[in-house]
Parts: C-alpha cells; sequence; structure tokens
C-alpha cells in the first residue's frame, strides 16, 4: 500500500522493526472518483480479475464465508459482509459490506449499496473506505466477462445473447462483453417489470449498441433462442425448472445464482467460481447438492478451466455460478486506491486516526 503517514502517526515512537511502521492515513473515496477511474478499463479489469482467482487458487488469500444479515420483519432484503485477504502485489485485507434492498428500485434508487473498507497488511489499519456498488458491479461484469470468453473456447462464440432480469448489472455485464470486444447479432431481453425493460433498452440505445433486440415476454423463447444467456434477476427460489429450454446446450451465466430448479444443473456442465462458497444460501448447485446427497453434478471452478484442467464439452449446457468473491472487491478497490494515490487525487481525512498515543 502507498502509505501516506498523518502528521501525528509519524512522531510516535514504533517498535523495532526493519521498516518503520506508522499508523496509516484514512481516505474516503466517493462513487464519482470510482466510476473516473473505472470507465473504459473493461479489458484491464477483466484480466485483474483474472489474476486474482490465480492468486486465490494458488492460496495466496484468505476469503472466509460471507456472512448474511437478514431481517424478520423484510424477508426479501439482506446486507452482506465479505471480509478477506489476498497477497500477491495487491497484498490488503478488507471487507465490503453489501446491503441489498429489492424494494428500492419501486423508489428509483439502485437494489444494491456498498462500502469496500481496505485494512492496511502491516498494521490491521483501516486505510480506505470506498463507495462500493460500482466495485461490486465491476467485478461481477469482468468475471461474467472472463467466464464467457473461457467457457466457450470450445464451442461457437456466441453471437445471440438473452438477458433475463435486466437492472444494474446486466447493464455492467453487457457493457464490459461489448468493451471486450464481444458483438451480438440479436439481444433478447425478459423482465418481469416493464419499467426494466425500458430502461435497459433506453441504455442499449445510449449506447449505440448494434444488433436485433427483441422483448421476449416469457422466459422460454428466450432460452431457447440465445446461445448466451445472463441471469441476473433477484429470485429467492428456481423459477426455470424444464431442463429441455436447454437442449441446444447454451452457456449460461447464472450470475443471480437461485433461478434455475436443480434439474437444469444435474443436466448441464457446472462450473464455480470456489466450490465452498457456492454451495450455500440455496443458490441452485446448492438445491442440486440437497437432492442428490452429493456433489458429483459439478465439474470444476473457472480456474480449473483457466489452468486446463477442465474443459466444458460443448454437447451439454454450460451453467457457471459465480457465488462473487471478496478477494475481487479488494483487487479493485486497492487498483482503485492506487490510481488516485498516483494522480494525487487522494483525498485523505486529516486526523482520522486521532488516540495515537496509548498513554496520552
Ligand atoms: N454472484 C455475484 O457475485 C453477484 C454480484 C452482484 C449481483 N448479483 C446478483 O445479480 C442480481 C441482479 O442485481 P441488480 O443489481 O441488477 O438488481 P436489480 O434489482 O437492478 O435488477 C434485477 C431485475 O430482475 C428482475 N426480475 C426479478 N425477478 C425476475 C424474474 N423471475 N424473471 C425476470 N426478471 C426478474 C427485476 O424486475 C429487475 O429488473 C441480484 O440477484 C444480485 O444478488 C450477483
Amino acid at each position: 500500500m502507498p502509505t501516506v503517514s498523518s502528521s501525528a502517526a509519524s512522531s510516535v515512537p514504533q517498535p523495532p522493526t526493519s521498516e518503520p511502521i506508522t499508523a496509516p492515513s484514512f481516505a474516503v473515496i466517493p462513487g464519482a472518483q470510482v466510476r473516473q477511474v473505472l470507465r473504459g478499463r473493461e479489458p484491464e479489469m477483466v484480466e485483474l480479475v483474472e489474476n486474482t482467482y490465480r492468486l486465490h487458487s494458488a492460496g495466496d488469500s484468505v476469503n472466509p464465508q460471507s456472512y448474511f444479515l437478514r431481517f424478520p420483519d423484510r424477508p426479501t432484503s439482506r446486507i452482506i459482509a465479505l471480509p478477506a485477504s489476498i497477497g500477491g502485489d495487491v497484498n490488503v485485507a478488507g471487507v465490503k459490506w453489501i446491503s441489498s434492498f429489492p424494494g428500492n428500485v419501486a423508489a428509483g434508487i439502485p437494489r444494491a449499496s456498498a462500502v469496500l473498507i481496505l485494512n492496511d497488511h502491516d498494521t490491521g489499519y483501516p486505510f480506505a473506505c470506498l463507495e462500493s456498488s460500482i466495485i461490486s458491479a465491476t467485478r461481477t461484469a469482468a468475471f461474467a466477462t472472463l467466464a464467457a470468453d473461457r467457457l466457450s473456447r470450445d464451442r461457437d462464440r456466441p453471437v445471440r445473447v438473452g438477458f433475463i432480469g435486466v437492472g444494474l448489472i446486466a447493464r455492467y455485464i453487457h457493457a464490459f462483453l461489448t468493451g471486450t470486444g464481444w458483438s451480438f447479432e440479436e439481444i433478447g431481453v425478459c423482465d418481469t417489470s416493464p419499467d426494466s425493460i425500458v430502461g435497459f433498452q433506453r441504455y442499449l440505445e445510449r449506447s449505440g449498441t448494434e444488433g436485433t433486440v427483441s422483448v421476449h415476454t416469457d422466459a422460454e423463447s428466450l432460452i431457447r433462442s440465445s446461445d448466451l444467456l445472463v441471469f441476473a434477476t433477484v429470485a429467492g427460489r428456481p423459477h426455470i425448472s424444464d431442463p429441455s429450454w436447454f437442449t441446444h446446450n447454451p452457456l449460461v451465466l447464472h450470475v443471480s445464482l437461485r433461478d434455475l430448479a436443480p434439474e437444469i444443473v444435474l443436466a448441464s456442465t457446472n462450473i464455480v467460481d470456489d466450490v465452498e462458497h457456492c454451495l450455500k444460501a440455496d443458490t441452485s448447485p446448492h438445491l442440486a447438492e440437497q437432492l442428490t446427497g452429493d456433489r458429483d453434478f459439478l465439474d470444476g471452478t473457472l480456474h480449473d478451466v483457466m489452468a486446463g484442467k477442465v474443459r466444458p464439452r460443448p454437447d451439454l449446457p454450460v451453467v457457471f455460478s459465480p457465488f462473487g468473491l471478496g478477494v475481487l472487491d479488494l483487487a479493485v478497490g486497492q487498483y482503485v486506491y492506487d490510481t488516485l494515490v498516483r494522480s494525487g487525487e487522494l483525498d485523505v481525512v486529516d486526523d482520522f486516526f486521532h488516540e495515537l498515543r496509548r498513554y496520552g
């Protein structure tokens, strides 16, 4: 971490070490700065996510289970804590604290809101608080894009994409796909909310998207006519249950995790980001495990595919179910922080850590 020491911290006697340890400064990074740093960096973010999966797979990370805070009086809402630590060049710890309140959308604000706290590797001190709904959407779209590329290498590259659930995450995934060279002859959309469909269509128009855009009132026709499917709904339990809709063997990015009945999972090649994370919280793979009593239906992780250990068969649907790892948020958050340090635009909160002498 490029440390910016506070004046108070630098005058404090520190334990003898080869490098003098000081309490870091504390920066607050608003969404506008996060957006400015990440805008137009789609290929770089996909590469960053790819490298982070490699570090995670090599064991150079700590990524415990996420903690779900739920509310008896608001059963569809939740706040999730994703603590993590990552080594390599990133070398940082932290936690993403992300709320999902689907009711927000009716009020005109996004479902998800989040902050990311970054903690210094040496002292444990938190040194930055970043607006993190953009970071979270960015890393999600980046790993979806990475998966679309890696999982389609042994099949024809998809040209007909279908989005089921067209909110903010669908928008980011579309932007990342097109920002990394994908183009589509057809873009199909399906959503239970007419407002979401209108909003997504306007986004597609604004972004100058090529290809035919078609609205589907039923998921079946969209699934049957797409060779790449993106699920980004807020469904809490499966609403797609007929495996015969998938007999054309599409590539499915199952980002919202709970749309597919276990029968569809069991009839597909299944790739996850992390087995232990994904087989939790009633995701579709978790339901498949509960139904069969084993994990034999899992074919591997995205890293296994990247490393050439698993090659998804082209004659089966392939379903990618990513739980979303906190290490990815850390990597993107540290990238934003480092970029702002280099450009001199980091806003430090003076004297954030104030009680720095143990005995006053
Ligand atoms: N796996 C991950 O790491 C990860 C990361 C970020 C978001 N997500 C998930 O992505 C999903 C989408 O997030 P968002 O921020 O875009 O939400 P959003 O509320 O902006 O959009 C969700 C859309 O899905 C639609 N929808 C709900 N049920 C549907 C159904 N049965 N069929 C079709 N459409 C339906 C809603 O009308 C809405 O337009 C959420 O479930 C979120 O948890 C996953």
